[in-house]
């Protein structure tokens, strides 16, 4: 799974110089658009979206039409990508008349396929593997909530899944302390973990794997939650309920934080299951500061891979 420059599909690929980079043209980004805002006059994006989306979606259009240029939306009803068209058909048309491609799908060696057969950018806007745009943005509001990021201890409690693994990939090359607590059998992919364990010295990282969310939560700077049935596993939703019942983060858990914690969430929320109302209405949560910054982190990644 390696990564050309060209393409933005998983934290790992990159080094933590240049995902310190996007950081910082984020922040120069968010304090003066106005400066940027035909940095991308005239180019295109495609978004393919072939899960729901909210948050990945407005924030790539907004993005790309403060930067000077214009998005195109590409769901199932368009293209049945696979099924109607193959993905290298897909992208050896997109190519001739797009500038970059953002991709929202189920299985990541969709985009890989996607990105190896086409010439221009590719962005991963979430795969059942990763969402690196999300966790760029994470530690882009860590990094304002707290300062640092360096030995910034991070709890993710719940799910060892697509949002985990960006949030590990993004502890080893920024050096965070990131301990997750999942429930038994719901446990981050073992070579992420293992590939964490080998890289973490290289930035001062520590990641720890638990099952108890107490031990998790104890002393974070930050406590990070996610939905317990991700976006394509609806059929495992009773399930998943029973087993993360003791991984909710509630006031009992958060308890166990810093006094001056913060609550993150990637959104969409589910409210009652993973996080009580009492967490996330807190003053503790920037869970909207966290989805704003998609916004300008993301304009950095555009702009970096675009212009
Ligand atoms: N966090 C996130 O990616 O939100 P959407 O699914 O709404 O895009
Ligand atoms: N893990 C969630 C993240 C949504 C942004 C999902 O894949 O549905």
């Amino acid at each position: 799974m390696t990564m050309r420059p060209k393409d933005f599909i998983a934290i790992r690929d990159r080094s933590a110089e240049d995902l310190l980079a996007l950081l910082d043209e984020a922040v120069s980004i968010k304090a003066d658009p106005g400066k940027y805002r035909r940095r991308l006059e005239g180019k295109s994006l495609a978004l393919i979206l072939e899960k729901p989306s909210l948050r990945t979606r407005v924030s790539f259009e907004v993005g790309i039409h403060q930067l000077g240029g214009y998005s195109l939306v590409l769901t199932p009803a368009e293209i049945k990508l696979g099924e109607r068209e193959s993905v290298r058909d897909v992208a050896k048309n997109l190519e001739r008349m797009v500038d970059g491609i953002m991709i929202r799908t189920f299985r990541h060696e969709i985009l890989l396929e996607m990105a190896e057969e086409a010439s221009i950018p590719v962005i991963n806007g979430l795969t059942d593997f990763c969402h690196p745009c999300q966790a760029m943005a994470d530690y882009l509001t860590i990094r304002e909530a707290k300062g640092r990021l360096e030995g910034i201890r991070v709890a993710y409690v719940g799910d060892g899944n697509n949002v985990a693994h960006s949030l590990i990939f993004g502890a080893v090359r920024f050096g965070v302390h990131l301990a997750v607590a999942h429930p038994p059998g719901y446990a981050p992919d073992a070579e992420v973990v293992r590939w964490a364990g080998e890289n973490a010295a290289a930035s001062g990282a520590r990641v720890e794997i638990h099952e108890d969310p107490v031990a998790a939560v104890r002393d974070a700077d930050v406590v990070y939650t996610d939905v317990w049935t991700s976006m394509g596993m609806e059929g495992e939703a009773e399930r998943r309920k029973k087993a993360f019942r003791r991984y909710q983060v509630n006031d009992t858990l958060v308890s166990h934080a810093r006094g001056d914690y913060v609550f993150m969430h990637c959104l969409p929320a589910r409210r009652g299951e993973e996080v009580c109302d009492s967490v996330i209405d807190s003053p503790h949560s920037i869970v909207f500061r966290q989805a704003e910054n998609r916004l300008h982190v993301q304009k950095a990644i555009l702009l970096a891979l675009m212009a």
